[in-house]
């Protein structure tokens, strides 16, 4: 081998032997229960994309969808643990975890459209609630979208009456058990990815979801009728475990919140148009009948749910509920 030869050799050499120290330093695993396709999984890919841009490869981020790795409540107990560094859990999720605060969120028909929603997440009531979660070794970053839910099941459900008796899936939030109740219906906690087939087989007669989860998960494919009542609100907040952001460099950090706050403008800018892509095309699957809510039926709805609100200020608070709906008010 000539010299040349031999140094053009050791410089490869050299350059492979070096290739894992250029793999990335720290790695982020960002678990979720839904599929790819909708708001939670665009962002949370999208989130991955710019934090490895403006990291320069430093950081690594492996996105594990449709509860690949962990299940509602376990992945909680996994960001607590440190086995997973990041979370964008349904705010529907966090009673458990004791910050009971988030379940006014749930309450029904407490945001008339998006905009008074917003007031609240991009305001103060939004963001004492995220520091709310320190003592519980959880940083809250962002809030994502998704949208307002609609009801489902085999039989129609245009009054509060034909809730009666019927079993239907909640999230494992107190607000969302007292609504099912106070429709007459009797509410049944159950992790997302087990809703499927719960309704396949009839464990449950229905349940509620924006359309982009009802859709990507094939929920319309079992269900024969659904109510677009507009409800309530499905959104998530995103969390990281607080030992892990905290230990991380200043540098890295500022990169990975500059990452955080675009891929948030990204997920919240297509959350609408996911779900009304999702909606659309389940109509044209012709599976489920989809009913809109007459005036009298909506006021039928609301007033029904009324005692939601006195039930839920024992436990979530009077204040804070009352904080949300000023905040939503815009006053
Ligand atoms: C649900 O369990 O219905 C939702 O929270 C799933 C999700 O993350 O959107």
């Amino acid at each position: 081998m000539n010299r040349r030869k031999l140094l053009t050799t050791a410089v490869i050499a050299l350059a492979m032997s070096a290739a894992p120290a250029l793999a990335a330093d720290i790695v982020i695993k960002f678990s979720h229960v839904v599929a790819p396709g909708t708001p939670k999984g665009k962002g949370a890919d999208k989130f991955k994309e710019l934090a490895e841009k403006y990291t320069a490869g430093k950081v690594a981020v492996e996105v594990y969808p449709n509860s690949q790795l962990y299940k509602d409540k376990e992945e909680l107990e996994a960001l607590q643990l440190g086995a997973v560094q990041m979370l964008a859990p349904s705010l529907a999720k966090f009673g458990p975890l004791g910050a009971k605060e988030f379940e006014a969120f749930d309450l029904p028909f407490i945001f008339p459209d998006k905009e008074a929603l917003y007031r609240v997440t991009k305001g103060e009531v939004g963001k004492a609630m995220l520091n709310k979660l320190a003592d519980k070794g959880i940083t809250g970053l962002a809030y994502w979208d998704n949208g307002f839910k609609i009801m489902s099941a085999n039989t129609p459900l245009k009054t509060p009456d034909d809730f009666l008796g019927l079993k239907m899936r909640i999230q494992s939030s107190k607000v969302l058990e007292a609504q099912m109740k106070a429709l007459g219906a009797v509410p049944q906690v159950m992790a997302f990815s087990e809703v499927y087939q719960a309704l396949q087989t009839g464990v449950v007669d229905g349940t509620e979801n924006p359309p982009s989860n009802m859709f990507t998960q094939k929920m319309h494919e079992v269900q024969k009728h659904a109510t677009i009542s507009n409800h309530g609100y499905l959104g998530y907040a995103v969390i990281v475990n607080k030992a892990f952001w905290d230990g991380l460099p200043a540098d890295v950090r500022g990169q990975l919140e500059k990452a955080m706050a675009e891929a948030t403008d990204y997920a919240n800018s297509i959350a609408q148009e996911e779900n009304d892509k999702a909606l659309q095309a389940m109509k044209d699957s012709g599976k489920t009948e989809f009913h809109e809510l007459t005036d009298a039926e909506r006021k039928a709805w609301v007033d029904a749910l009324k005692p939601v609100y006195e039930e839920a200020a024992g436990r979530v608070g009077a204040d804070t509920i009352q904080a949300m709906q000023k905040a939503a008010a815009g006053n």
